[in-house]
């Protein structure tokens, strides 16, 4: 066969199993955390199995393992079929899948050693950290290179925020790891005191605004259109809300360090950015839900629907409360609390973990070559199974969140603390293990997946589907042939 006459579905495979694969071991890792929380005694005063070094294995397991595979599976399809070419180089699309395994599995190993640049989100030592950076150059050039041999004229919106979460977690990643190392495992920031601060804290909120909210506004794009078979509601608001997004998202970063010794006039800056947010992010969420008018009873029996629209509902409320918890006062209650917690994983589960489920099941039948899954019923098992335990881990934290704060606040007529810290703990303890439990239903729902995943592709081979004919691009309709040329034609 003529390859460049075929999409690259291979590499998409890989990614989409690593995808499910890793979710299954980063949830897991996550609902270990959780009952170590409840019960502290799962330590088992084994240093690599202590919480401190568990909670940066799951959170790079959830984001830079099951997130960030999930964005190669689906950027990588999505580019091609809305690009309607090949990806720009095999070799080099299979080297972003092996060198990104590479990272992964050293970040399981070091992170559980201890070995840790003490950054949040940004822990990896330096080697690893430079291995990313090769990677992330090769996924650069395969997706820009790809966009620049396409066949269809238009560049569809999809690939605008794909291609804006490649470019900014370079710069944010190349900018926040400056270091000097000191030894193969130890570096130290070049960066020193509240600069450094504020560099770490401007690159976590835009990994927050870049990776886990544009690069998954990607797959709402091509994914609910296609499952919906309905065009984008409005292209025009598309294009509005992405430049508003990453314009504004960049300044927020400040929120995160309310209080503390970085300048009044700069913690100011960032909540009035994060308050601007509220538009674009609902812009987004709007544009996604109303994509279903004249669709709506689809969600009643389509399951996949389901976790993609679901999903942008979560959207909405992480990209409501996170404005809300950026305003100082109330930040001065939520912060060092549950509270937090709560407002990551309603976006993390309800957000970032659905829209990726629901993608990944468009793909995986696909993949292989099959009209669906091999059971819907499962699917439909999942969403609710997962949907229940959501509500009980963010139900429970933010009951627990708001407590703290106002234990923690509470003084008595005298000036004196009205509550010990000790019995703040003490408080917290049912709602740690009603947390645990809605972990547990979630990791049950991807474990459910992994099996529905392995048994649609067992036995099936991925064959490359021959590349589609380049439709004739009228810059008269521009924004409606775009629209309308993802349902029906890529
Ligand atoms: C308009 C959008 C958003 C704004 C303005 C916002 C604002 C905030 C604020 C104020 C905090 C608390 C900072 C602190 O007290 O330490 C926070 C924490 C966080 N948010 Fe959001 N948020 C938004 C959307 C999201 C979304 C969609 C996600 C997706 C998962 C997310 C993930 C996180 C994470 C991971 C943290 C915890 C960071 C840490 O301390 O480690 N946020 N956000
Ligand atoms: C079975 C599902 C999950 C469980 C039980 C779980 C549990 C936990 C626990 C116990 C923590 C530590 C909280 C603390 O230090 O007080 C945590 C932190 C975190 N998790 Fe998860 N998690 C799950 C899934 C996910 C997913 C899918 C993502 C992202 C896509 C995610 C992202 C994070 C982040 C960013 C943090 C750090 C939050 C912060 O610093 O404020 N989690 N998780």
């Amino acid at each position: 066969m003529e390859r460049s006459l075929h999409y690259n579905y291979k590499v998409v495979r890989q990614f989409a199993v690593a995808t499910v694969v890793w979710g299954v071991i980063g949830m897991a890792a996550g609902v270990f955390i959780a009952a170590q929380l409840a019960w502290p005694a799962l330590n088992f005063d084994i240093a690599w199995l202590s919480y401190g070094r568990l909670r940066p294995l799951h959170t790079n397991a959830v984001i830079f393992a099951f997130g960030i595979c999930g964005l190669f599976a689906t950027s990588y399809y999505v580019v091609q079929r809305t690009c309607q070419v090949r990806l720009f180089s095999d070799r080099l699309a299979a080297f972003t899948f092996w060198g990104w395994q590479a990272v992964l599995v050293a970040a399981a190993v070091t992170l559980p050693m201890g070995l840790t640049r003490g950054k949040e989100y940004a822990e990896l030592e330096w080697p690893i950290a430079i291995l990313i950076t090769v990677v992330w150059i090769a996924y650069a050039v395969v997706f820009f290179g790809t966009i620049v041999k396409r066949k269809v004229q238009h560049i569809y919106v999809a690939n605008w925020f794909f291609g804006a979460y490649i470019i900014a977690v370079a710069v944010l990643h190349v900018v926040n790891g400056a270091v000097i190392p000191v030894s193969a495992f130890k570096s130290y920031p070049v960066y020193a005191g509240v600069q450094d601060a504020m560099i770490q804290w401007w690159y976590g909120h835009n990994a927050v605004g870049f990776i886990l909210t544009a690069g998954y506004l990607g797959m709402v794009y091509y994914f609910i259109p296609k499952q919906a078979q309905r065009p984008v509601y409005s292209y025009r608001l598309s294009i509005v809300h992405f430049w508003a997004l990453i314009f504004t998202y960049m300044w927020a970063g400040p929120h995160h360090l309310h209080y503390t010794a970085l300048p009044d006039w700069t913690q100011s800056l960032g909540m009035v950015f994060s308050l601007i947010l509220l538009a674009p992010s609902w812009g987004g969420m709007i544009n996604g839900v109303m994509t279903l008018s004249g669709a709506w009873h689809k969600l009643r029996s389509d399951p996949i629907l389901k976790f993609l629209i679901v999903s942008l509902s979560f959207y909405g409320m992480a990209t409501f409360e996170g404005p809300m918890m950026s305003i100082k006062t109330i930040n001065s209650l939520s912060h060092y609390t549950d509270w937090t917690v709560a407002h990551v994983h309603a976006g993390a589960l309800g957000w970032v973990g659905f829209i990726t489920m629901g993608s990944i099941y468009y793909l995986v039948p696909r993949l292989a070559g099959k009209k669906q899954m091999a059971s819907l019923v499962l699917v439909e098992t999942h969403f609710w199974v997962a949907t229940i335990g959501i509500v009980l881990y963010i139900a429970s934290m933010w009951i627990a969140g708001v407590m703290q704060g106002l234990m923690w606040r509470a003084v008595n007529a005298d000036g004196t603390l009205t509550y010990t810290f000790a019995e703040s703990v003490k408080a917290t303890y049912p709602y740690y293990v009603i947390r645990f439990t809605g972990g547990l239903l979630y990791l049950s729902g991807m474990a459910l997946m992994a099996f529905n995943t392995w048994k649609t592709l067992a036995g099936t081979v991925t064959v490359d589907p021959p590349v589609a004919q380049p439709r004739k691009h009228r810059a008269s309709d521009e924004a409606g042939a775009a629209a309308s040329h993802v349902p029906s034609h890529a």
